[in-house]
């Protein structure tokens, strides 16, 4: 029987978890054609949640046209529209079609057809020579547009903090001005960089500001989730108790990833084994154990500062860092190193400010608690 936990990829149907007010409050915007900024810690499960919104359009057959163009990796405006290009092959499946359309709406861009020999999904890039790039981003969006008259389209641009990295001048004035006159477009901005993200949409001098309403993705109800592993978990004709499935959850702090990870590794012990709390210390024991490299060189290439300022966050809870007698226990000599420290932290996404300095990924707290001997 194949393991329903899947925890590398995105994750919509049965192995999607609830999140049933999520998808509601998505699916308003995308009717309503208003953009949203949604945006989480690393792994909470905002391109699920698009996914699995997306997939729930298509059984209802909206007829609404999606797009989920993941701009991790993106450099330049240049890649920003070659990925919209790429993405448009998931409105128009139709090879022929796509063309036509985009041969009748695109005046001064050439392009050239392919197909993926992986997926065998058509795509279309855009050839960059002689042309300029502001005239390409004016043409792809106002392709875009005029898809949009046809059928209402919600575009997910994921991983949306990669365009605060482009260097080209007026870029984000510039898709801000297209975005703005789009009426028939639902944005979706997904990313995880928060202070980043929040900042090009928050503050007043940024292009994006107030483009979208704000959407911070939560964590999962404790309750949904345990009823929801038991039920996968039936399938093998077991019944994993409350106390269990509880304290599976709560040790891992309702984290989507780390759940499924650990959910995927108990479900290759079931029927045979009887779970206990033990099973789970051990199971917990063992992704720690696979995680010890990638943690051991992440620790390793710290600074000695930024070691004891991790330090001095984990003994103390992200609580009162700058007191004197915090700062000499783990022999740091001055509140501006810690500053210093902290920003580099934050920046390496080790820890993140959440009202108090906080270690984000549960695993990487247990390993170092462990490790440190904290
Ligand atoms: N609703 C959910 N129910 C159960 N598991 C989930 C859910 N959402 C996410 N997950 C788990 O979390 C993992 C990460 O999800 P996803 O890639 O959607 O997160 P993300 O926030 O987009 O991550 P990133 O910050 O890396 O872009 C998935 O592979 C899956 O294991
Ligand atoms: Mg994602």
């Amino acid at each position: 029987m194949e393991n329903p936990f899947a925890f590398s990829h995105y994750v919509t149907g049965e192995g999607f978890c609830n999140r049933k007010k999520e998808v509601a409050r998505m699916i308003d915007y995308i009717d309503s054609s208003q953009n949203v900024l949604l945006y989480s810690h690393r792994r909470q499960g905002k391109s699920s949640l698009i996914q699995q919104v997306f997939s729930i359009l298509d059984k209802k057959k909206s007829g609404v046209g999606k797009m989920h163009i993941d701009l991790y990796g993106t450099v330049s405006e240049q890649d920003f529209i070659k990925k919209v290009f790429k993405g448009l092959s998931q409105v128009e499946s139709n090879i022929n079609k796509l063309f036509k359309s985009i041969s009748s709406a695109v005046k001064t861009l050439r392009f050239t057809l392919a197909v993926d020999p992986v997926t065998n999904q058509p795509s279309i890039s855009p050839t960059f020579e002689a042309i300029k790039e502001e005239a390409l981003l004016e043409e792809v969006m106002t392709l875009l547009d005029r898809y949009s008259q046809k059928k209402k389209l919600v575009i997910a641009f994921d991983e949306f903090q990669e365009v605060a990295t482009y260097t080209e001048e007026g870029f984000a004035k510039r898709l801000r001005s297209y975005i703005q006159g789009h009426t028939k477009i639902c944005y979706i901005f997904a990313g995880s960089q928060q202070h980043l993200l929040t900042g090009m949409f928050n503050t007043s001098d940024q292009a994006f500001y107030k483009l979208a309403d704000s959407f911070p993705l939560g964590t999962i109800d404790k309750s949904a989730y345990v009823s929801w592993i038991q039920k996968l978990v039936s399938k093998k004709k077991v019944r994993l108790s409350k106390s269990i499935v509880n304290n599976i959850v709560t040790r891992l702090e309702n984290h989507p990833m780390y759940i499924q990870n650990f959910m995927f590794h108990l479900w290759n012990l079931l029927p045979d084994q009887k779970i206990t709390v033990e099973t789970v210390d051990e199971i917990e024991a063992s992704i720690l154990d696979r995680k010890h490299l990638e943690y051991a060189s992440m620790w390793e290439g710290l600074t000695i500062n930024q070691k004891k300022t991790l330090k001095l966050v984990l003994i103390n809870d992200g609580h009162q860092l700058f007191n004197a007698d915090a700062l000499k226990s783990v022999g740091l000599k001055t509140g501006s190193l810690v500053t210093k420290a902290l920003n580099a932290l934050v920046k390496k996404e080790i820890i993140v400010k959440n009202g108090r300095y906080c270690i984000q990924d549960i695993l990487l707290k247990k390993w170092l608690i462990k490790t440190l001997e904290l």
